[in-house]
């Protein structure tokens, strides 16, 4: 490693601005000494370069936490074809396990090129709620599980002012299964070939109740328009279009702010809180009228 100087006094508030300048672009690591301006390279050594990235240091706690990212990603010609893909694949599956490992080896959704882990589920896969966020956050891309940062936290508190966990009662999952690069918002093309998964991720769960998590969630589980403010509190008839075809009753979804938006405007916890309370009067009526339902499906079988 080379002898380094410290930076003298004049030069810190440049520093300061160009480290700033990467945050805000999404950088969220150090992953080299030395900075590389790709731009520069010939050909020849972009390709050394991208190899020398691509085998693995083993050991390094960077590797250890990566999972395998497709070093040849296919690429297909076109979102479309990628979707018809997708949903061939998610409609084999026929168990949770089946699923996921079928997510972990997709290669059709560009986010797993910049992902370390995918994050496919966490929660109790028999519970009654399924929670739909939006997209993996750094912490998450880490652990390979959703909502373990921050606005995790403030999930599980929410969850259990109505007396739920995720180890009996919730089960979480996002939109996409690949953390978008600078936390932005998971692109239609991108929610577009996760979906397939989600709805075989939907029919295989049969939750009881959905709840999806913020304005991106709802707007893209809905097919609305309307912004979360709109949404919220409100009650929807969810149904893929299996289960439509096959005449399957609706899901009770209800969209919620998502924790991360009211960590920052604690004033709408309030509208949150009312709800929280909805979902579980939806809960404790399933509950009531689970055996009777389960009678008539007997009665009728
Ligand atoms: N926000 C989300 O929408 N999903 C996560 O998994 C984490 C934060």
């Amino acid at each position: 490693m080379p002898d380094r100087q410290p930076p003298d006094e004049g030069t810190l508030p440049a520093l300061h601005a160009a480290l700033t300048l990467q945050i805000d672009a999404g950088a969220d690591e150090a992953i080299g000494e030395q900075s590389v301006n790709r731009l520069t390279l010939s050909a020849p050594t972009a390709e050394k370069f991208r190899q020398d990235r691509s085998t693995p240091e083993s050991g390094t706690d960077l590797d250890a936490r990566r999972e395998s990212r497709p070093r040849n990603p296919i690429r297909l010609e076109s979102t479309d074809a990628t979707v018809s893909t997708a949903q061939e694949i998610a409609r084999a599956a026929q168990s949770l396990e089946a699923l996921e490992a079928a997510v972990r080896a997709f290669n059709g959704c560009p986010l797993k090129n910049t992902a370390m882990n995918t994050v496919f589920s966490d929660g109790a896969p028999e519970g009654p709620v399924m929670l739909i966020g939006e997209a993996p956050g750094a912490e998450e891309d880490k652990e390979g599980k959703p909502f373990v940062g921050a606005s995790g936290q403030l999930l599980d508190k929410m969850l259990a002012a109505i007396g739920l966990n995720r180890r009996e009662h919730a089960y979480i999952t996002n939109i996409v299964f690949w953390r978008p690069p600078g936390n932005r918002e998971p692109s239609a093309s991108e929610t577009a070939v996760c979906r397939p998964f989600l709805e075989r991720h939907i029919e295989l769960k049969k939750p009881s109740i959905l709840v999806f998590l913020g304005g991106p969630s709802a707007k893209t589980m809905l097919n609305r328009t309307e912004g979360i403010t709109r949404l919220r509190g409100r009650w929807f008839d969810f149904c893929t279009p299996t289960m439509a075809e096959m005449e399957a009753a609706p899901i009770p979804a209800m969209p919620l702010f998502h924790p991360a938006y009211l960590l920052r405007s604690s004033l709408k916890k309030r509208d949150a809180w009312r709800d929280l309370l909805a979902i579980k009067d939806k809960l404790d009526a399933h509950e009531t009228h689970a055996p009777i339902a389960r009678e008539v499906a007997r009665m009728e079988a």
